[in-house]
């Protein structure tokens, strides 16, 4: 087992070194951000590479599991999502890392050659898992599964929610709020009328909001909705934001005066059929990312983010300065873990 290095500080440590909650260093931070070669309707588009925060696998996971494996370090750990999640293939190959077995309870979604790959290399990371026949079924397969484990004599695993989004895990999103506004402080970019994102379980968002406010930008957030409501909504966003918030002040962090969490804004439309179901729009939007941008999206989440982006900037009567987060590992997949069940 690898174990991490020692942990250097992230920007939410750098702020509030007051904080006392563990965290473990699995990634490279900050992202670095780029100028984007466009400039749709005249905004200047840069983005943050996202894609690249793990050595071995990279995307906007990284930063959550930093604070929720170092909370469960060594324990057994269940976790949900569909059937090629990104969530859980990075739960599972960085809690192997930490000495966490991770099972998995898995939902259908629309098969394509990247949901196949993410599904073949968690299927050789995981511990053990359970596909059930849609999503509305996946409380039950919990349940399931853990009678599965007690039958066997194993430990009860702690449950990680859809996405790793609780408040734990977010503080990896409120230091990607934090970074970005260091990286504004170091000139590297100017500071964005819009940060896009997409919006799954909410968390990345929530996280996002809460570390923006705290450095004191009023930055949006424009999170473009890619999971249906009301399984996912801004509500539920909001509320996780204050439930961020509320983690911080136990630990001694008082926001700034003027504090607000307002500016989220949830971006409707670019859905199409559903969850995982590729539409034209995104799929336009990833070929323009590929031959003009230099970046690599997938289906579910970053292509509609960027379809979203690219035609509001469009068609804003003003120029802006927009930040896209692209948020799906670009990294080489690792192979499979030797020794797979
Ligand atoms: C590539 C990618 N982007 C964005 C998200 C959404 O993050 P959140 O669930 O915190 O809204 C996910 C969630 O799994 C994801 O895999």
């Amino acid at each position: 087992m690898t174990m991490p290095q020692s942990p250097a500080s992230d920007a939410l440590a750098r702020r509030y070194p007051q904080i006392r909650l563990p965290r473990l260093t699995l990634g490279s931070f900050p992202t670095p951000v780029e100028r984007l070669p466009i400039t749709p309707g005249g905004s200047s588009l840069w983005v943050k590479r996202e894609d690249l925060a793990g050595q071995r696998y990279g995307g906007n996971k990284v930063r959550k599991l930093e604070y929720l494996l170092a909370a469960h370090q060594g324990r057994p750990l269940l976790t949900i999502g569909a059937s090629g999640s990104h969530h859980i293939l990075a739960t599972a190959l960085y809690g192997r890392q930490v000495g966490c077995p991770v099972y998995g309870v898995m939902a259908p979604q629309p098969q394509s050659p990247h949901v196949d790959a993410n599904r073949a290399l968690m299927e050789s990371l995981l511990a053990g898992w359970l596909d059930v026949p849609t999503r509305l079924l996946i409380p039950w397969g919990m349940v399931q599964l853990r009678l599965r484990l007690r039958r066997q004599g194993l430990p009860s695993p702690v449950d990680i929610p859809a996405g790793g989004s609780n408040p734990t895990g977010c503080l990896g999103w409120v230091a990607g709020g934090l970074e970005i506004a260091e990286q504004i402080q170091a000139g590297l970019l100017p500071e964005p009328d819009q940060v896009w994102l997409p919006l799954g379980s909410g968390g990345n968002a929530a996280g996002l909001l809460v570390g923006l406010r705290l450095a004191g930008l009023s930055t949006r957030v424009m999170a473009v909705r890619v999971v249906e409501y009301p399984l996912t909504s801004g509500a539920a966003a909001r509320l996780l934001a204050h439930r961020i918030l509320r983690l911080l002040r136990a630990q001694g962090v008082s926001p700034p005066p003027r504090f607000h969490l307002g500016g989220l804004e949830v971006v409707n439309g670019y859905i199409g059929a559903g969850y995982g179901h590729a539409t034209a729009a995104g799929s336009a939007a990833a070929r323009r990312a590929h031959a003009e941008l230099g970046l690599e999206l997938e289906g579910t989440y970053t292509a509609k983010t960027m379809a979203a982006c690219l035609e509001t900037l469009q068609a804003s009567p003003s120029a802006l300065t927009a930040l896209f987060l692209n948020t799906a590992n670009s990294r080489p997949l690792p192979s499979p873990a030797p020794g797979a069940p």
